[in-house]
């Protein structure tokens, strides 16, 4: 008889937007005349820029004629994109980046929680409290955790770095030694940023003590104060210590469509063993290459037109995010991120927990949120809002709540 991968069992409880969704789906059936107003998942709701829908229609008429078709493509992306990457977000930011270091994938959910195979089973993670749960799940499910403790909601074998308004939002080097360091910046879930001394102190810590920094900069674009980092390689040493994932999902709403990257230096090595070529086969093997249509959308986003269509995206989004922000500041709500990050994390009011002020929202404003819990046992007592919605949503669900 077969036996399955246990881990799979010690995962607690479902997954947190799906518990979102079928309590927002029972109060709607519930309130069917209610207009409920959704500021939960970080799901983007622009369409894809004018310029980067031309150059996928363009690929698609490629694909339909015997002289420009293309198959597989190359497993670790096409030279077109990663060229394209590498002078954009790399050299053109001072970074030591080669193209050739960078993989192209499916994007960076997939890519955040499948780096942990290159690394043993006995290595010890350290993850930010509240975390992006992919992190500690993937984790879990490779038997990296140790044992869940339902009453606090940690593993025994997680190291948690505590990130709180108590210090704002920059976690302390851990007590014990971490492997591998997990690093999300700008943060999801709390909006918030390390700065660039901030993280170079990371950087010489991990290569102090061996250990690797996962650094995913999904939310790169979002950056508007000059010392924040935009990529961990702007760190003197980063070679040597870090892997960076990065996402074309929310600088140009690729959601739907799955584009992403992730770099990992030659210089990172285990002795002798080279992470990239232990990442090149792992792809190689397990990963068929993003598809030719996609990855020319991905070109046209470093386009002088795609570049102008995406700030204005950009834009759009971080205003939403300044009329949360300033929104509930007037209301009197205590409010973090939303700066640099389209992620606007709030104090619960009156001692409500993350999942009672979740339940408050929904019945009296009709608004749904993500209780900051879900994130981490130090997420509790916080709550994020999304500017992902569309304006006239966003102002509207600020205005219901601002009279509550
Ligand atoms: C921190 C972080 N990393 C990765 C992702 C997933 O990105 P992708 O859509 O490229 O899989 C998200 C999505 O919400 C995220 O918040």
């Amino acid at each position: 008889m077969f036996k399955v991968n246990e881990n799979y069992g010690k995962l607690p409880g479902s997954y947190l937007f799906s518990t979102i969704a079928k309590k927002v789906a029972a109060y709607q059936e519930a309130n069917p005349d209610r207009k409920i107003i959704r500021l939960g998942i970080g799901d983007v709701t622009q369409p894809i820029a004018p310029s980067i829908i031309k150059a996928m229609h363009a690929a698609v008429d490629e694909m339909g004629n015997a002289d420009t078709f293309r198959g597989y493509a190359p497993d670790l992306g096409y030279d077109f994109l990663r060229n394209a990457i590498c002078d954009n977000d790399y050299k053109a930011r001072g970074c030591d980046i080669a193209p050739d270091e960078i993989f192209v994938s499916d994007g960076a959910k997939s890519d955040s929680g499948n780096i942990q195979e290159l690394f043993d089973e006995g290595c010890r993670i350290a993850v930010c409290d509240p975390v992006y749960p992919v992190y500690v799940d993937s984790n879990v499910m490779a038997g990296r955790t140790g044992t869940y403790d339902a009453a606090t909601g940690m593993w025994s074998n997680v190291i948690y770095m505590p990130t709180t308004a108590e210090n704002n939002f920059v976690p302390d080097f851990p007590k014990e030694t971490p492997d591998l360091i997990y690093i999300c910046c700008p943060n999801n879930p709390t909006g918030t940023t390390l700065t660039v001394s901030e993280l170079q102190g990371w950087v010489d810590y991990a290569n102090r003590v061996g250990a690797v920094i996962i650094y995913d900069a999904a939310y790169e674009a979002y950056i508007s104060e000059d010392d924040v980092p935009h990529s961990i390689y702007q760190c003197e040493g980063a070679r040597t210590c870090a892997i960076e994932i990065r996402s074309f999902s929310k600088n140009a709403g690729f959601t739907g469509v799955r584009l992403g990257f992730t770099v990992v230096p030659k210089d990172l090595k285990c002795g002798e063993v080279s992470l990239h070529a232990m990442w090149a086969r792992r792809h190689g093997t397990k990963f068929n290459g993003a598809p030719y249509i996609v990855q020319r959308a991905g070109e046209a986003v470093y386009s002088e037109q795609g570049k102008a269509e995406l700030k204005e995206q950009v834009a759009y989004y971080m205003n939403n995010a300044s009329v949360i922000k300033s929104g509930l500041e007037k209301a009197g709500y205590t409010v973090f991120g939303g700066v640099n990050a389209p992620y606007i994390w709030l104090k619960t009011p009156d001692n409500m927990n993350s999942w009672e002020f979740f339940d408050h929202l929904l019945e009296k404003a009709n608004v749904v949120g993500t209780p900051g819990s879900g994130f981490g046992p130090s997420g509790e007592g916080y709550f994020r809002l999304t500017a992902f919605g569309r304006y006239e949503n966003t102002l509207e669900a600020i205005e219901r709540i601002s009279k509550l």
